[in-house]
């Protein structure tokens, strides 16, 4: 029986998955497209049929099928392997308990949990009561997999000691802590939501107080464990993803209950951001960026939704911005002060939050409105406000068309000229200059943590695997001394790249001509690179000096190619 890895690769083409996510055009026997991992406006991202891989000239993204879902839904080896498994109709071999890993305890211990929060759930029908009147449907309910838990010491800690799990799984999974008198549940007395991530695993939850003792916080959420890391998860988006894509545009709520409302209301396409995680100035910008990159990849259009209180109005600021200069059109929702989605759908209705969807209006001109509604009778004040508080936004638009279609428009609109706001969007410029470059910078660095490469990763996996088992089938060393730096790069996602690798390779005949065959690709792959390089070195060469150095080391290089070559040949 073939490996759920093979199967899935024979039953999956690449130009079938990654059509599922982007748009191909064809390009002779290949595919072409727009790289879903930078912000490009002509093509360079590249599918290769024959080899089942693609290849972006631009950003050097590159890989498989697996490496394409991990990439774009922001998953690990197993998430991707999951969703792919369920497409193919490949079912994947439950694990040998021996061999879970501490990651995959985990998920397994938050799948319990669900299960014990659904059915006290069905056994308060105080809960059931109160959600209902709330206006949550019981589909809702059943699909988002809300629970409950009553108000008592360890009552979820219990149910799991049961299920063989143990205090430290316990503790690492956020579910419960430890004291002197014992370990007590983190969550008590409060409706659940569990937290998946975009393969549907649950990683986290969030609790909301049912019944409200002044002195608890509303919602109360898992802290960051080796599977979650709060701010840098939307909630919703395993349901969502599909729609966004579907629908061409993506809306972005604050908080759950105004998400399973709008899903409920027939927009599939929300997403929520765990409350303050887009205004929290110790959210770093790196998450912000990631979360937002993951919905640009769904789609260019973003429809932002946040309380009208001041915390909302910094999340949609924040977020706001960022998304403008990733390119994306970015509308706000306007709703009425105090009142969010969830209120909204409950009180007056689905068709009152549909309008509000629909009457969305482009974050400028929802700023600009704001600002001349404000101040309508000073237009000293007026024209600062502008310049201090929209033409940041217009700064941070990307494309120059759009800024001087913006430009005309705060023009029209408030009756400033076009020359002034010109020059002054341009001291703006000078002023921004440093936020710009640090959104530059967090864009890059999510880029590079995201950025996989699939050999290096699969050398490094065989060769912690080979060090890891008894019966090894090649010298792990024949590995690891090639590539002594990235094993410390990549040694905090061993276990990941273990299971990784064994998926692969577990069947595997002939690993050790694998194994060489890698080898010899990724040093063909560096060699590419240093080449690219030292022809850039040659042209840009000021004087002659230098100029042998740089030809004798491209005359290396085309010789260590061509001996690789010929060693594949044999
Ligand atoms: P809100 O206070 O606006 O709550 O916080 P809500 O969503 O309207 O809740 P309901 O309608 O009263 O049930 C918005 C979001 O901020 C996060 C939660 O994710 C919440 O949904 N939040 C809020 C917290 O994480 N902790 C808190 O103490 C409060
Ligand atoms: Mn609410």
């Amino acid at each position: 029986m073939n490996s759920p890895v093979e199967q899935i690769k024979e039953r999956l083409s690449i130009e079938e998955v990654v059509s599922s996510y982007i748009k191909l055009d064809r390009a002779g026997a290949n595919f072409k497209a727009k790289c879903p991992f930078h912000n490009e406006k002509t093509p360079s991202f590249f599918v290769s049929v024959d080899r089942g891989t693609y290849y972006c000239f631009g950003c050097g993204a590159k890989g498989d099928v697996f490496s394409f879902v991990e990439e774009f839904e922001g998953l690990d080896f197993k998430g991707a392997l999951k969703i792919l498994a369920e497409r193919a109709g490949v079912t994947l071999t439950t694990f040998n308990k021996e061999k879970e890993g501490e990651k995959e305890r985990l998920y397994r211990i938050m799948e319990e949990a669900t299960k014990f929060f659904e059915k006290n759930f069905a056994d308060n029908p105080e809960v059931i009561k109160y959600l209902k009147g709330r206006g949550l449907e019981d589909k809702s309910i059943k699909d988002f997999r809300i629970g409950f838990v009553k108000n008592d010491w360890r009552l979820l800690y219990t149910h799991l000691k049961s299920k063989n799990f143990t205090d430290k799984e316990i503790e690492l999974a956020g579910l419960a802590k430890k004291t002197e008198k014992g370990m007590y549940d983190r969550f008590r007395g409060r409706i659940i939501f569990p937290i998946s991530d975009s393969s549907g695993r649950i990683i986290a939850f969030s609790g909301r107080i049912f019944e409200d003792d002044g002195k608890s916080a509303k919602y109360l959420n898992s802290p960051d464990t080796p599977i979650f890391s709060k701010s840098a998860v939307l909630y919703g988006l395993d349901k969502a993803k599909e729609s966004i894509r579907k629908n061409n545009f993506s809306i972005l709520v604050e908080g759950q209950m105004d998400l399973v409302l709008s899903h409920q209301a027939g927009f599939r396409n929300t997403v929520a951001t765990s409350g303050t995680a887009l205004s929290d100035s110790t959210v770093s910008k790196e998450n912000v960026v990631s979360n937002l990159g993951l919905l640009r990849r769904l789609s260019l259009n973003i429809v932002l939704s946040f309380d009208a209180d001041k915390a909302g109005f910094n999340a949609v600021t924040r977020a706001g911005k960022i998304a403008l200069s990733f390119g994306m059109d970015v509308k706000v929702v306007a709703m009425p002060e105090g009142i969010d989605p969830a209120d909204l759908i409950s009180k007056n209705g689905v068709d009152e939050w549909r309008k509000a969807v629909r009457e969305s209006k482009h974050i400028i001109e929802f700023l600009l409105n704001k600002v001349l509604n404000t101040y309508k009778e000073d237009m000293h004040k007026v024209g600062r406000e502008i310049k201090e508080k929209i033409l940041p936004y217009v700064d941070a638009l990307e494309s120059s068309i759009e800024k001087s279609h913006f430009i005309k428009l705060i023009s029209n609109k408030s009756g400033i000229s076009e020359s002034a706001l010109i020059e002054d969007l341009r001291k703006v410029e000078s002023e921004l200059k440093k936020e710009t470059e640090d959104t530059k910078i967090a864009k890059e660095n999510v880029e590079k943590r995201m950025r996989k490469d699939p050999i290096l990763r699969r050398l490094l996996g065989i060769a912690f695997w080979q060090e890891s088992i008894k019966n090894k089938m090649i010298d792990p060393e024949l590995i690891f001394k090639k590539l002594s730096k990235a094993k410390e790069i990549y040694k905090n996602i061993k276990e990941d790249l273990i299971y990784e690798a064994e998926e692969f390779y577990s069947n595997s005949e002939n690993l050790e001509k694998d194994v060489n065959e890698m080898l010899l690709n990724l040093e063909e792959e560096y060699l590419n690179e240093e080449m690219s390089k030292k022809m850039l070195e040659l042209q840009n060469l000021k004087d002659r000096k230098g100029e042998a150095d740089i030809l004798k080391r491209i005359y290396e290089i085309n010789k260590r190619k061509e001996e690789i070559k010929n060693n594949r040949g044999r």
